[in-house]
């Protein structure tokens, strides 16, 4: 792991995070998110194209059940990257168990205001699931960053909340003139981002990416909660 110092004082978001990674029962055992191991669907779609030693990078890894599905099922090299100390924590204790752990470079990165930790043109994916909380302008320059980071002709895979998802339609916008940022009232005002295919589809061919597939889907990974998703693959031109 590398960089484990935040490089600000606080962030309510991130403060927010660390607390539901850490989220133990009774005996100290973790619960919730943190004990999810099986792969999301859309890390199993990634793996398909993946060959070993290919250089993944992951925005909001949180403990790594994809990561470490890459590494182990692929041979792949991942960064995982997060702005939770806590899951970076724990996700390198389950990549040792797992014996990935030489396959995965964990570092704190905050979508908001970092830049990726990577070399340009270095990266054969980049991923993010459910992670990249940013209004748009922000979006914009991450978009930029994932293009310098990503070989030509490398794979972007993202995937976040649809505007019909049951807790978007709960939630109101941060800011008056940031309608794709929203807080939930219902969860900790726990802030995500709304993905507007349209929207996101004109962004990321203005940032140098080709859309290879954008669908909306329906998840149930997050336990009981059925969620709609935008899933967007594309190809950096
Ligand atoms: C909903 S979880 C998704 C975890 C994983 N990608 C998945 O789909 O199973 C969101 C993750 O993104 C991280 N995250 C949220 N906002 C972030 C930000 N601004 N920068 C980096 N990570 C962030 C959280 O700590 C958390 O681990």
């Amino acid at each position: 792991m590398v960089d484990r110092q935040p490089q600000d004082g606080g962030n309510d978001q991130q403060a927010l995070w660390d607390k539901m990674h850490g989220r133990t029962d009774k005996a100290g055992s973790l619960v919730g998110r943190s004990v999810v191991t099986t792969p999301n669907d859309l890390a199993v779609l990634v793996a398909d194209s993946l060959a070993p030693t290919q250089r993944v990078i992951e925005v909001g890894a949180a403990n790594g059940r994809d990561a470490r599905y890459w590494a182990k099922h692929r041979g792949a090299l991942v960064l995982a990257l997060d702005f939770s100390q806590v899951a970076l924590a724990q996700l390198d204790q389950l990549s040792a168990q797992a014996g990935v752990d030489t396959l995965i470079e964990t570092a704190l990165y905050d979508a908001s205001r970092d830049t990726l930790p990577a070399e340009s043109s270095s990266a054969d994916v980049f991923y993010a699931r459910s992670s990249l909380h940013v209004d748009d302008a922000r979006l914009e320059s991450v978009l930029l960053d994932a293009h310098r980071v990503l070989r030509p002709g490398s794979l972007l895979a993202i995937e976040g909340k649809h505007p019909d998802d049951p807790k978007i339609l709960r939630s109101t916008p941060v800011l008056e003139d940031s309608p794709h940022l929203v807080s939930d009232p219902f969860d900790e005002d726990h802030v995500r981002r709304v993905w507007e295919p349209d929207f996101s589809r004109r962004l990321l061919e203005s940032t140098g990416f080709q859309i290879v597939e954008l669908e909306v889907i329906s998840d149930q990974t997050e336990h009981a909660d059925p969620s709609i998703f935008t899933r967007i693959l594309a190809s950096s031109v």
